[in-house]
């Protein structure tokens, strides 16, 4: 019998506040451009085939209703160490012909996901001082850049945080479960409010609040909960987008301009986003 005592409480945290450094940067690319939004995407370091994915779909609207828009990708250190050189001469030469790719010198893992999210917060904080919006968006979903902008032109410009919010939701205490957290981890039965990590958009006076909340509230290993502790410790609220936008799931039955209608559907996987962009472009010359 293993006493909840026993486990170890630190495999539910990740060491950070630490001094990570970005081995691959765009140093002046975000200041130089000014975008209205940038597109920050977390992905792992041998998934060229979802980059390409994102960089040939959502990822090239970089005009919308007036705004610029950018993207770029966020990296890790590959776990792989068997493939590690070959690897790293290859997204260097990726960063240099695409110049949108960020790598920070922490393992990239799953369980690292909440360093990977509090990297991005820095970077944003100090890289993108003209810029009024961001979104932390997953390479699997599709992404509606249209509608987002359409929606961001009349949000807040301050302390703003949408997405997909949830509320009340409990502290998963079976320990077979992927976000398992045990008592002796985190003693509230339900977790603070918080923006579902899949896709989350926030005003840029934001990541750097969120960074200094960081060095008081411990790091959980679950990024999107650990960004919705960060925001009760500033007292700040999420805010609901406007109904039916963010969706978390491709509904079965879709009216022929679904595409057209949302901002965000988790997808299946990021190769299913190549024919449903198809779909989109379609929905959108057929008057949608
Ligand atoms: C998380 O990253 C740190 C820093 O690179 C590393 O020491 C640690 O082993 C990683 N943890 C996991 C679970 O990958
Ligand atoms: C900020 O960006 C806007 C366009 O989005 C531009 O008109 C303005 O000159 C920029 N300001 C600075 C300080 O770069």
């Amino acid at each position: 019998m293993i006493s909840p005592a026993d486990l170890s409480q630190s495999e539910y945290f990740v060491p950070y506040p630490h001094q990570y450094h970005f081995i691959l940067d765009e140093p002046n690319r975000c200041q130089q451009e000014s975008p209205f939004l940038v597109l920050m995407i977390p992905v792992a370091p041998h998934n060229r085939e979802a980059r390409d994915i994102i960089r040939s779909t959502w990822g090239k609207e970089i005009r919308v209703l007036g705004q610029v828009i950018s993207h770029y990708f966020l990296l890790g250190l590959s776990k792989e160490e068997h493939e590690k050189k070959p690897l790293e001469e290859e997204i260097l030469k990726e960063s240099q012909r695409h110049h949108d790719i960020l790598q920070s010198d922490f393992l990239d893992s799953y369980r690292n996901l909440t360093i990977k999210t509090m990297v991005m917060f820095e970077w944003l904080s100090s890289h993108c001082p003209n810029t009024s919006y961001a979104m932390k968006v997953d390479s699997d979903m599709f992404l509606n850049i249209h509608n987002l902008v359409n929606m961001l032109l009349k949000a807040p410009r301050h302390l703003y945080m949408t997405g997909q919010v949830l509320r009340g939701v409990y502290v998963l205490r079976d320990s077979t479960s992927k976000w398992f957290l045990p008592v002796s981890a985190f003693p509230e039965s339900t977790y603070p409010s918080y923006a579902l990590g899949m896709g989350y958009v926030f005003s840029l006076d934001l990541p750097k609040k969120i960074v200094e909340a960081s060095a008081h509230v411990k790091a959980v290993y679950i990024e999107d909960v650990y960004v919705g502790l960060c925001m009760r410790h500033l007292g700040l609220s999420l805010t609901d987008p406007p109904h039916g936008l963010f969706i978390a799931t491709i509904p079965f039955f879709r009216g022929s301009c679904y595409w057209t209608s949302v901002i965000t559907t988790l997808l299946e996987n990021s190769n299913q986003l190549a024919n449903v962009w198809i779909t989109y472009q379609t929905q959108t010359q057929s008057g949608c």
